[in-house]
């Protein structure tokens, strides 16, 4: 086969890269809108001649295969630490094709009982120069009976007959459904999903649901937890928490997870903390970011997540971590997993970077598997051990 010559990579950097350089232009959603429509029509459509040999080039040119990179984690293989994060695709439109991205798992979601449409546009901005974003989504998606029959129509295995295809499915409260009956929206939308989900994530920490985030209290998310965890052939779960939580909250949280026997968490969601950009003006709408609603996504927010990484990590060691918040190169997700966590994934600096992130980080973790001499990446995890040139 003749060598892949990074032909997507260019296309990327040519077509796409010179949008995401100005906040104004093209709008964020439109233009994430549109990608997703290709990828779904790619999903769809695998097998026809012309796509399949387009997936074989994304394949090539995108996954990085060493067993070094494979991890067990709660019964799921993960064959890269690499992930999709959640919310770019939302209904699983392209759950068929994250892998060829060179994923080693992809979060489908948020996905709710009820289809919704969210919030009123425009609900997602670029800050460019910051590789950050702002967005108020607030779940819009086609609910999960939905996305069964997307799933179905992709031709997306039950869990148990899938091969290297890792999908964890992250789930949400319906904005219409009250605060007071969250546990039963969520039990009706997993219990629909978990033949297809390899693990569950259990979104309590969304900034754009109204009162979605005091689920996080241990007394509230204890009875959300037991409840899901009395389904049959319950998946791992994983809880998502907001990066705006106090350290002893945290800690609260941390010992909740242990004694409910949960598998693991996923920090951090997006943050509805400006940091240090509180006078940074959205040129769309005119005003400040400390005057707009919404979470902060990107580079602003890697210091933070990686410092809760590393708290929870240092608190429990037992706890599975899926790290994400402003990982946009090899070395920022070297640190994470440095830092405590298992996994990590991507999404803002997977946009401004490109595709082309996913193998770079890879390929970086690899060389740095080599220079400290470790068979393997899980004795990396919480290993503290620096980024070597
Ligand atoms: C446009 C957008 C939509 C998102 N939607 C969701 C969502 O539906 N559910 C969720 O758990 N997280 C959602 N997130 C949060 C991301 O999964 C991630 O936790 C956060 O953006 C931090 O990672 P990043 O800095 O790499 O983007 C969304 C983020 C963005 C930018």
């Amino acid at each position: 086969m003749i060598k892949n010559k990074g032909i997507f990579n260019n296309i990327y950097k040519n077509l796409v890269t010179p949008i995401l350089k100005t906040d104004t232009g093209i709008d964020a959603e439109y233009l994430t809108n549109l990608s997703l429509s290709l990828l779904t029509f790619c999903s769809n459509n695998r097998n026809w001649p012309l796509v399949s040999r387009m997936i074989e080039n994304l394949n090539q040119e995108f996954c990085v295969v060493d067993n070094r990179l494979h991890q067990k984690i709660c019964g799921i293989d993960f064959f890269n630490p690499v992930g999709l994060a959640a919310g770019f695709d939302k209904n699983g439109d392209a759950a068929n094709i994250w892998r060829d991205f060179g994923f080693g798992f992809a979060e489908i979601g948020t996905v709710t009982k009820f289809a919704q449409s969210g919030n009123p546009k425009p609900r997602l901005f670029r800050l460019a120069a910051e590789e950050a974003a702002l967005n108020r989504m607030g779940f819009n998606n086609n609910g999960a009976e939905n996305l069964v029959k997307n799933f179905l129509k992709q031709g997306v295995y039950l869990k148990k007959n899938r091969k290297n295809n890792c999908l964890g499915i992250n789930f949400g409260k319906s904005k219409i459904t009250k605060l007071s009956e969250a546990t039963e929206d969520y039990l009706t939308s997993i219990k629909l999903l978990i033949p297809y989900c390899d693990y569950a994530a259990i979104n309590v920490s969304s900034p754009n649901t109204e009162g979605l985030r005091k689920l996080q209290d241990p007394i509230l998310l204890k009875e959300l937890l037991r409840e899901i965890k009395n389904l049959d052939n319950c998946p791992p779960l994983f809880v998502k928490i907001a990066p705006d939580l106090s350290f002893k909250d945290i800690d609260d949280i941390c010992q909740l997870i242990s004694d409910e026997n949960i598998d693991g968490m996923i920090a951090t969601n997006t943050s509805l903390d400006r940091l240090g950009l509180e006078q940074r003006k959205i040129k769309q709408t005119g005003l400040l970011l400390s005057e707009e609603n919404g979470g902060l996504s990107g580079k602003p927010l890697q210091l933070k997540a990686n410092q809760i990484i590393r708290h929870i990590h240092n608190i429990d060691k037992n706890i599975n971590l899926i790290g994400v918040g402003g990982i946009d190169s090899p070395n920022s997700a070297w640190e994470r997993i440095c830092s405590g966590a298992s996994l990590v994934q991507l999404y803002t600096g997977w946009v401004y970077k490109g595709p082309q992130l996913v193998p770079n980080i890879l390929n970086g973790i690899i060389k740095q598997l080599n220079i400290h001499q470790l068979s393997n990446i899980k004795e990396a995890i919480g290993s503290n051990l620096e980024w070597i040139e």
